[in-house]
């Protein structure tokens, strides 16, 4: 009876093909790590990120992000960017071309990746709505600009909007917490030792993020803001 019930582990037979299988395996996991270990080696990852393991969260763009190095402006003197000029019109230009395309859509299959939900684009089934941050962020820097040069004519901004922005660059900023060492270096102009932020950084390529932005924007009009509510004026439009 109980010998009905004894089943072997293994039988001999079998033992030799699972050994074999072993050996297969064992190769096939060996040329799996080392790919691996080239993969994350030779791939455009900032040395600083390491093999930390970092949290993730999906952005639609993140197969967009590539690295280069940039060196700063100063912002003194003959070092002063169009961003940073007196107010004009090319000025004006300027800056909005850093944050026009903060209107973007995405497909339903990257909205099913999103860690936080997304309004859908009622005139364009399938797409929905969002917006990139560093462009939400670009535009709250444009925000304070033209508060501080509101001898030059721009709207006065209310006070809730100026505390969300500087908000949104604090957390930017401290999100981003930029490494890139400042140093101090001997002027002999002014006969003393100076900073200089004038150094190399690593940093994402912003137009290419843009371009890519570029070719997903949708013209907001005021019905895509009350789809669910329709003409609920409890629905907030929030744009900044
Ligand atoms: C986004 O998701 C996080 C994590 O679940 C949550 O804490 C946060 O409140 C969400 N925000 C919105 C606006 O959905
Ligand atoms: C308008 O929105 C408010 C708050 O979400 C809701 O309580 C109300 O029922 C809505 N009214 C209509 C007509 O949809
Ligand atoms: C909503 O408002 C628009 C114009 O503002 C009007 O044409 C439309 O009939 C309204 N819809 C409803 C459901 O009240």
């Amino acid at each position: 009876m109980a010998s009905s019930y004894y089943i072997p582990l293994e039988e001999p037979s079998r033992r030799g093909l699972h050994s074999r299988m072993l050996n297969v395996f064992l190769v096939l996991s060996a040329i799996l790590n080392l790919a691996l270990l080239c993969f994350f080696t030779l791939t455009n990852r900032p040395v600083f990120d390491g093999f930390q393991d970092v949290p993730y969260v999906y952005s639609p763009a993140e197969n967009v992000v590539r690295y280069k190095t940039i060196k700063f402006t100063r912002g003194f003197l003959d070092e002063i960017s169009i961003y940073e000029r007196d107010p004009s019109a090319a000025v004006d230009n300027a800056w909005r071309n850093l944050h026009s395309f903060e209107r973007t859509k995405m497909s339903t299959s990257e909205a099913m990746r999103m860690l936080n939900t997304t309004w859908p684009l009622e005139r364009e089934p399938g797409q929905y709505m969002f917006a990139l941050d560093v462009f939400h962020q670009l535009h709250c820097l444009d925000v304070l600009r033209k508060e501080v040069y509101r001898d030059y004519g721009y709207k006065h901004v209310p006070m809730n909007h100026i505390r969300h922005c500087v908000g949104a660059i604090r957390q930017a900023l401290m999100c981003a917490a930029d490494i890139s060492p400042i140093v101090w270096q001997w002027s002999e102009k002014g006969q003393i030792v100076e900073r200089r932020d004038d150094i190399l950084h690593v940093c994402r390529d912003f137009d290419q993020i843009r371009d890519w932005a570029s070719e997903r924007t949708w013209r907001a009009m005021e019905s895509d803001f009350h789809v669910h509510g329709k003409n609920n004026s409890t629905v907030a439009v929030e744009s900044g």
